[in-house]
């Protein structure tokens, strides 16, 4: 099989015409996915010009011709300030992966930890669950997607350290770039993420406890490079056991989101994580009932699962009902250039409803 870096290596000779460099060499070929004989791909581009994407496009079909490519998507998008200011820095010198197994634990002391700095304007939003498989990384991942589509910086860190899972659902299948020393977090539909997925081998068993937990968590706030963010969106590790207590204490003090699905039950076991929420001095901003109903083919709703959970759970907690998404796994493909397998589009239900809940925080957090 084709692999990530057979695909940069045959756009080395692919040069952007402002730099005068290849783009390879700027870091402007992103989020690079190979299934199946397709490749999806992000190119940055320093000017949005229709001729110059006509001619990418063919460069890059002729590029992976060669390794046998014949379906190739490209996502455009314009280089950011960020980026310019890293390639006027000096770095850019090239598309480097850190090492599947490097552990940011070894990377070099950074000189700063900005996102934990008072002054930084930064809200944490922690994803909170009383138990496993209720959609709390479903929720974080669409919530983040959703407030970068509405134009905010979004970062996610994934705090369920021992049972990651962003990366495989926003469908990264790329390493952070190691630069100047400092790990750059890989970015999706927008969002900067980092994940324990992005430095163990092949989904290996993670048999860290205590101490190195906090150590690896600490690496994700103070040796990955997020640049400036509005929103960071923490997917805690499920239920009130003792990984979700000490991830609870370790993170910065946050506005804390509780998920839970309809049933009477299941809100019961919720109110558990809400009560470790306040014990850990993080603010708790609402409920989002996931899995609330069923849109069946008379477009009636199903309340398959039960009613008025989340509804309970927020009176409980003296907070709102921020948000009820129904049952249904977004309507992606595999050949598509925006393939997540966790992610809703924005003109569909369930992405509206997300985009509804991004305003709301937006609204409640300003
Ligand atoms: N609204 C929904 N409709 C259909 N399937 C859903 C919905 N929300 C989540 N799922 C699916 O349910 C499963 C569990 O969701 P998810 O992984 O987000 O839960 P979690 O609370 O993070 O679980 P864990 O405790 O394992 O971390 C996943 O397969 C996900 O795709
Ligand atoms: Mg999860």
């Amino acid at each position: 099989m084709v692999s990530r870096e057979q695909v940069i290596e045959a756009l080395k000779h692919v040069y952007d015409p402002e730099y005068k460099r290849p783009v390879t060499e700027l870091n402007f070929i992103k989020d690079v996915m190979v299934k199946e004989g397709h490749v999806a791909l992000t190119f940055v581009l320093t000017s949005d010009d229709e001729t110059l994407k006509g001619q990418y496009r063919q460069d890059v079909q002729e590029a992976l011709d060669n390794l046998g490519i014949k379906d190739v998507h490209i996502r455009f998008r314009l280089i950011n300030d960020f980026e310019r200011e890293e390639i006027q820095a000096g770095a850019g010198q090239g598309q480097k992966t850190a090492p599947k197994k490097g552990i940011p634990t070894h990377a070099p002391k950074p000189e700063q930890a900005p996102l934990l700095s008072s002054d930084s304007k930064l809200q944490f939003i922690a994803v909170a669950s009383g138990k496993g498989g209720v959609g709390k990384s479903t929720v974080t991942v669409n919530l983040a997607v959703a407030l970068a589509r509405q134009g905010k910086k979004v970062g996610i860190i994934d705090a369920d350290i021992y049972g990651f899972s962003v990366p495989d659902m926003m469908g990264i299948e790329e390493r952070p770039e190691l630069i100047n020393k400092r790990i750059i977090p890989v970015e999706r539909f927008g969002v900067k993420v980092i994940s324990m997925g992005f430095f163990v081998e092949d989904n290996a068993p993670i048999i860290w406890r205590g101490p190195m937990l906090g150590k690896m968590l600490r690496n994700f706030f103070s040796e990955v490079d997020w640049g400036e963010l509005d929103y960071m969106i923490l997917d805690l590790p499920p239920g009130t056991g003792d990984v979700a207590l000490d991830v609870h204490q370790m993170i910065p003090q946050s506005k804390e989101l509780i998920v839970t699905t309809p049933h009477a039950t299941a809100a019961f076991v919720a109110a558990r994580a809400g009560a470790m929420a306040l014990h850990t001095d993080h603010e708790i901003i609402g409920v989002v009932e996931n899995m609330a109903y069923y849109v069946n083919k008379d477009g009636e709703k199903d309340y398959i699962f039960g009613r008025g959970g989340g509804a309970k759970l927020a009176e409980e907690l003296h907070t709102d009902l921020i948000a009820q998404i129904p049952l249904g796994a977004p309507d992606n493909h595999i050949s598509e250039p925006d393939f997540s397998p966790s992610v809703y589009k924005p003109d569909t239900e369930t992405g509206k409803l997300y985009l509804q809940m991004a305003d709301s925080i937006i609204s409640k957090l300003g």
